[in-house]
């Protein structure tokens, strides 16, 4: 299992101060969540603050565009150095050239689905994403309360990817804490995003173990 604590709810004010300490706990991806207040109801922070970032850090920066039109911020975002672009399959019209327009900038591709949009969205883009993200909250805010819903659709989705021999990531975000990662790991998560529970936690080193630990645990019981 990977994680990918949330800077949305980090300490925006210390954010060099936040990813070097997240880089020190043993963490090894940070979830960069872009709001531009029309595909989501909330405004964060951009490309321009990514690129501040980008020479302090370590970290492999995992970016979730909650953005309307992605494609016209691609070449953007890969100067700023986002190692994985992730989509929402509702914001750009023709996904599968997004998506291969993101791999041909030399980053790994993401799409993201919302709560309520199909796995069908994914039929036809499933060999053109390296990483599928399965929204657990409607986004916008951190701090929401996981829709248990998506158990059943990580289950699906593990089945999509296996049954085609792809590798693809799944990466799970919104209300994930240590109490359900066992749960999302046996479904068949690949990456877990927390916010919230994770830096209202510290210190991050434990706080990943404890994560760690519960996905291990839930790893074991699978074999
Ligand atoms: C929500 C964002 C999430 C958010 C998760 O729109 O995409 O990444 O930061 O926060 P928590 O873990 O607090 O639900
Ligand atoms: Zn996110």
């Amino acid at each position: 299992m990977i994680l990918s604590p949330s800077l949305l709810s980090a300490d925006v004010g210390n954010l060099a101060a936040e990813l070097s300490a997240l880089e020190a706990a043993g963490v090894q991806w940070a979830h960069w969540d872009v709001m531009d207040g029309r595909f989501v109801p909330n405004i964060t922070f951009g490309q321009h603050v990514i690129r501040q970032m980008r020479p302090r850090s370590g970290l492999f920066f995992d970016v979730h565009l909650m953005i309307v039109e992605p494609e016209t911020y691609l070449a953007d975002f890969q100067a700023a150095g986002a190692d994985m672009l992730v989509v929402h399959a509702e914001a750009t019209r023709h996904l599968q050239r997004t998506l291969a327009e993101i791999r041909r900038l030399g980053m790994k591709a993401g799409v993201a689905l919302n709560p309520a949009t199909p796995l069908s969205a994914l039929d036809y883009v499933l060999g053109d994403a390296d990483m599928v993200l399965l929204m657990s909250v409607n986004p916008g805010f951190g701090g929401q309360k996981f829709l248990p819903v998506t158990y059943e659709k990580i289950r699906r989705l593990r089945r999509m990817i296996d049954e085609r021999r792809l590798e693809t990531l799944i990466q799970i975000d919104g209300g994930v804490t240590p109490d359900n990662t066992a749960e999302l790991v046996r479904a068949g998560a690949d990456v877990l995003v927390s916010g919230s529970a994770f830096f209202s936690v510290p210190p991050y080193e434990s706080r990943r173990r404890t994560f760690e630990a519960r996905a291990d645990e839930a790893l074991s019981q699978t074999l």
